[in-house]
């Protein structure tokens, strides 16, 4: 991780926002250059870097896209000059340490930069603070970025379960992990289903931070499918490649209860991720099979590729029993909700209107996109079987984003229908072309804004 220093000493080159080249140091340069977006002087090892203006959107992205270049250049110390007032600074911190970010554990020959340090100064007390959380914040979004990156045959829900421990010991937080034995006992035929063909054993991995003063408490739940093959509804081979970023939802709420945890917020918080690996086999799950959840209510299958909601459903089950004030998921659910928003939103979907406006304005204050997507009775009827309590596919091909969301809504328990909110992060979990913070492969999405979620909660009461 790049490492960002609070001082005054002279870096070998510098990195400055411009809103207009009028009265920059190198102004004569630039206009002779017929300065546009980016621009290094050699002279005064300058980079400037044209911004439309201060918003922190663009100071972040524009941050990014300076530390790329910059690490393209031979020096060990870059000086950014900050500005946009404390959310700019925040935007500005979060672009550079996660424009860092490359992936390169298959690569044998690795692209290494000599860029080790960069000093900022703002001459405010409160710049420790904020880049400490956003350190937090940022080396979390590393975490679940290697995770998701991480090959199938490598990242199996053993794998995963085992970082948990791991890291949770580390941090000094609870970590548990369920086997399929203990599954079997809680009556999780659901998930165990889906999990059924794989050689891999699934995993349901608890990990729960309970610091002495607590405001509420939050219950995290991921999808945590180390691969989905689409089972016995098998993928074409197009649409199976890059579904070992199908955990991004489970890894994801590890990031989210360690980076609480880091910054000891006083929440109780809990992640529940479903591990699981969905395959084919002699013994696999099949279409026309009907499967009996932890929360008793019988789901007919009738396409083995939409598992998420079913390892969702028993993982939901199973967090409710922790009586939760918030209870929220993030999974790779549908491709229809990356058909309705685009690859780089995410839906927000749940009942309680006050929450997800809530949530809704805390993420994008984080950076991330994100849209609501409305439930409605109609499209609840899609989801009724003939021959059981609820189907796992819709008998319509349009509105699969929501009715997946409502398929969830089926096992979240009454009193907890207005703490629920389900993120289905399916777009901008796995990114095919670099865009704004984000390189290739996974983004981390989720982390940024159930924190920034997270800390609202304890500034409001
Ligand atoms: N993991 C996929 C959803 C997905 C698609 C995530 C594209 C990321 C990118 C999910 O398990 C799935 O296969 N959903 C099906 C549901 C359908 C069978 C009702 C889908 O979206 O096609
Ligand atoms: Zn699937
Ligand atoms: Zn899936």
């Amino acid at each position: 991780m790049l490492e960002i220093k609070i001082s005054d000493q002279k870096a070998q080159c510098e990195i400055e926002f411009i809103t207009s080249v009028e009265g920059s140091e190198d102004e004569v340069i630039l206009k002779e250059m017929n300065f546009k977006d980016v621009f290094f002087v050699q002279e005064t090892r300058k980079l400037y870097i044209k911004v439309e203006n201060h918003d922190p959107d663009t100071l972040r992205e524009s941050a990014a896209k300076a530390v790329r270049y910059i690490k393209k250049l031979p020096f060990e110390s870059a000086r950014v000059h900050l500005c946009g007032g404390r959310k700019g600074i925040e935007a500005i911190l979060m672009g550079l340490y996660c424009g860092d970010y490359v992936f390169e554990t298959y690569k044998t020959q690795k692209e290494e930069s000599p860029l080790r340090e960069v000093f900022i100064e703002c001459g405010c007390e409160t710049l420790g603070v904020v880049l400490e959380e956003c350190r937090v914040v940022a080396s979390n979004i590393f975490l679940v970025r290697d995770l998701v990156n991480t090959i199938p045959n490598e990242a199996t829900p053993s794998y995963l379960a085992q970082i948990a421990k791991d890291k949770a010991q580390e941090l000094g937080i609870e970590c548990s992990v369920l086997d399929q034995k203990k599954m079997q006992e809680e009556k999780m035929e659901s998930l165990l289903a889906v999990a059924r063909a794989s050689v891999h054993e699934p995993k349901l991995i608890h990990l729960s931070y309970k610091p002495k003063t607590s405001k509420a408490r939050l219950v995290f739940v991921g999808k945590g499918l180390t691969y989905d093959s689409g089972g016995l509804s098998l993928k074409p081979a197009d649409y199976m490649v890059t579904m070992k970023a199908d955990k991004a939802g489970g890894c994801a709420v590890m990031g989210i209860i360690f980076a609480i945890a880091q910054l000891g917020l006083p929440l109780e918080v809990h992640g529940i991720i479903g591990a699981v690996e969905n395959m084919i086999g002699g013994n696999a799950y099949k279409p026309d099979d009907v499967l009996i959840s932890r929360e008793g209510k019988s789901i007919e299958v009738r396409n083995t590729d939409a598992e998420g909601r079913l390892v969702l459903a028993d993982c939901l089950s199973y967090a409710q029993d922790l009586k939760p004030d918030y209870l929220i998921d993030l999974a790779t659910l549908t491709g229809a909700c990356v058909v309705g928003l685009g690859e780089f939103t995410y839906g927000i979907m749940g009942h309680n209107t006050e929450l997800k406006n809530h949530f809704e304005q805390n993420a994008l204050q984080s950076g991330e996109l994100v849209a609501q997507l409305p439930f409605n009775s109609h499209l609840r009827k899609l989801i009724d079987s003939k021959i059981a309590d609820v189907c796992n596919v819709s008998s319509s091909r349009y509105g699969g984003a929501i009715t997946a969301g409502m398929f969830l809504a089926e096992f979240v328990r009454e009193e907890n229908r207005d703490k629920w909110l389900h993120l289905d992060i399916a777009g901008p979990a796995y990114v095919e072309k670099e865009w704004d913070i984000n390189p290739y492969g996974a983004s981390g999405i989720g982390v940024r804004g159930c924190v920034e979620f997270a800390k609202s909660l304890v500034e409001e009461k």
